[in-house]
């Protein structure tokens, strides 16, 4: 686990939404009315487009490029169930930050390994 500071608690609120920096990746942060603040990557499962012109209702975020739903509370495509859903990342409020795990950093290239032996 590696969380990442994403914004301040007070850049969000119940019932929007907003689009954010986390390093090099987009998080798209949503708080459903009467729920809890969900963090996904910030591109459409569809076609991967970033998510910069979505819109969210406080249940549902649209993606306008082919206008389909995803279901804040979980990811879950709604307009075609059988696809994919967005992607999630674990979120976590530490004080008046929210901080998401973006998953493993990416290990450092080691040139020693995986090369051939020296002659
Ligand atoms: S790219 Fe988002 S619905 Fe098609």
């Amino acid at each position: 686990m590696s969380f990442l500071v994403v914004c301040p608690t007070s850049a969000i609120a119940e019932g929007g939404m907003g689009l954010f920096k986390a390093g090099k990746k987009s998080v798209l942060l949503v708080w459903p009315r009467g729920g809890e603040i969900k963090a996904f990557r910030g591109r459409c499962p569809h076609a991967d487009v970033p998510l910069d012109e979505a819109c969210f209702d406080g249940e549902t975020v649209l993606c306008p490029v082919h206008n389909w739903r995803f279901d804040a509370a979980n990811g879950a495509c709604v307009t075609h169930a059988a696809q994919k859903a967005l992607h999630a990342y674990p979120l976590r409020v530490v004080g008046d930050a929210i901080e998401v795990d973006l998953g493993p950093a990416r290990p450092a290239r080691n040139p020693a390994i995986g090369s051939a032996p020296p002659a």
